[in-house]
């Protein structure tokens, strides 16, 4: 089975929002990584709106379906965003905590607490009803009191937080005990029917490990895409207005 990648493409709307301009494009975005072999393409569309705007998730979903490629929204469970993703209908939903003070999604759910539990059971079970084609994974720590307890829902999926271990890996320090952990969470998901699916933090070089040890089948990853992208792309641009100013003189 080919590994997929999703591609996070928040933070070309977090530059845009920077400067209230109508650029970057996110639409340019969805189309330049889709075009270049992404096999999906992930936006959070957040409570506070930091990022990506109501109006992104109708036009990044058009640019999916031209290149016939999910659509995978990550949002909370929240009343407002679930109206918006019942009418947006996106083939993937990933339910993530959301809170307004973080800086980005933290951690997995909260399965263990019953408020938590039920909200996220609910939820799950109103987005299957709404919108029946739509798949559902749950962003989770690779805990197995949690992964029982999301076993209990009508999901299709995990999406496990590798933001510690992408940390640590960053850190040069012993990554061995999340890739035990992984492999734990893998086996106990696939025993139930449930893809395995990664995300957060994550570079080039910290996903290699998370692929030799066969872990995951879908990787989101996007702020070091973003941030790569400015660096394999600085020169270029630079040069481009060199090469201009060069026919000019003063
Ligand atoms: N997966 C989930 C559930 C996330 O919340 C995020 C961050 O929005 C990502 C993947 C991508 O993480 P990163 O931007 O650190 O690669």
């Amino acid at each position: 089975m080919t590994i997929r990648l999703g591609v996070n493409i928040d933070h070309v709307a977090t530059l845009r929002q920077a400067r209230g301009e109508d650029y970057p494009s996110v639409v340019e975005a969805a189309r330049v990584v889709l075009e270049n072999g992404a096999d999906q393409i992930t936006i959070h569309l957040r409570e506070d709106r930091r990022h990506i705007q109501d109006i992104d998730v109708e036009a990044v979903q058009l640019v999916t379906k031209r290149y016939g490629k999910p659509l995978n929204l990550e949002m909370g469970c929240n009343k407002e965003i679930i109206d918006i993703a019942v009418a947006t209908g996106p083939e993937w939903i990933c339910l993530v905590p959301e809170k307004r003070e973080e800086k980005t999604t933290e951690g997995g759910l909260d399965l263990i607490g019953e408020a938590n539990n039920a909200k996220v059971r609910e939820t799950c079970a109103y987005l299957k009803e709404k919108i029946p084609g739509t798949k559902i994974s749950l962003f989770l720590e690779a805990d197995i009191h949690t992964l029982v307890k999301a076993s209990e829902m009508n999901i299709d999926a995990v999406e496990i937080h590798t933001g510690d271990y992408a940390r640590a890996f960053l850190q040069g320090e012993d990554i061995e005990k999340y890739l035990t952990q992984y492999k734990a969470a893998q086996e106990f998901l696939l025993s139930k029917k449930i893809n395995c699916h990664a995300g957060h933090g994550l570079t080039l070089e910290s996903v290699c490990p998370l692929l030799s040890n066969n872990l995951f089948e879908e990787y989101n990853i996007g702020h070091w895409i973003i941030c790569q992208a400015l660096f394999e792309g600085l020169g270029s641009v630079t040069d481009k207005f060199k090469k201009l100013f060069a026919n000019y003189t003063y």
